[in-house]
């Protein structure tokens, strides 16, 4: 049985003040037990977030992390750092990165690889644009960025991988993919982990959605049977919703 995964992508948002409250009223509210809880605060707030969840059950991760440990590479921080400074997470290849930042597959298994080499569970994220899903092309963009950006990863480390489906077109649009859009996704994706790695180790995969999560349709998505959870944006970054959305995953 696969246990929820509620994470928080706080994205380039709080200030240092606003992440240490964010994060104090989710500490406090998540419980002792139910979904596991993840926040990925900006990488600038993520030492003072991490004393402030010190000795609570949330998690920590960075929102993205370089390919290499040290080295001349001006505004990159790696992931022997973030595991520094504790945490135990990374988003990689996020839409936003691809988009804006030019990332590719490629460039994404160099540092899922390095990620999990230094003991950090990458959240590789996958996911089509408005524009391919009207051609009909979702399933080959989803196989074409999974089996990309998992190129690096052999079957050992692949327990410590979490994928994350996030259809561009749902991402901070208010309008998130039907349970059954997000089902069939998952189900492909994780129809394609079997393939690649066989089918006990699809099986205990976690695949959050990731889209225009809310308090008001988490239930649901988290209701399908392929889908584990969520990465959520914007509505991580209030406290009270985010917390019924860890709830929902209960
Ligand atoms: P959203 O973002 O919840 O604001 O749509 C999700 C994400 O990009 O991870």
């Amino acid at each position: 049985m696969r246990r929820k995964f509620i994470v928080g992508n706080w994205k380039m948002n709080t200030s240092r003040a606003s992440a240490i409250e964010l994060a104090k009223v989710v500490a406090a509210g998540v419980g002792s037990s139910g979904a596991r809880v993840a926040v990925c605060p900006p990488a600038v707030y993520l030492e003072a977030v991490a004393a402030t969840l010190a000795g609570s059950r949330v998690e920590l991760g960075g929102q993205n992390a370089y390919f290499t440990n040290a080295g001349a590479f001006t505004g990159e921080h790696s992931p022997a750092m973030l595991k520094d400074i504790g945490c135990g997470l990374v988003i990689l290849g996020h839409s936003e990165r691809r988009q804006f930042f030019g990332e590719t597959d490629e460039f994404v298994a160099k540092k899922a690889k390095l990620a999990l080499e230094n003991g950090l569970e990458p959240i590789v994220c996958v996911g089509e644009t408005l524009q391919e899903r009207q051609a009909g092309k979702t399933f080959e963009v989803l196989r074409t960025q999974l089996l990309g950006s998992l190129q690096t990863i052999e079957a050992t480390h692949l327990p410590q991988v979490v994928i994350a489906y996030e259809p561009v077109w749902a991402i901070g649009t208010g309008v998130n993919a039907t349970p059954e859009q997000a089902q069939e996704a998952h189900a492909f994706l994780r129809g394609l982990i079997a393939e690649k790695y066989g089918l006990p180790l699809s099986k205990s995969l976690v695949i959050l959605y990731g889209g225009s999560v809310k308090a008001d349709n988490a239930a649901t998505l988290f209701g399908q049977p392929d889908v584990d959870g969520g990465l959520v944006g914007g509505a991580a970054l209030d406290a009270k919703g985010f917390l019924q959305i860890v709830a929902a995953g209960a």
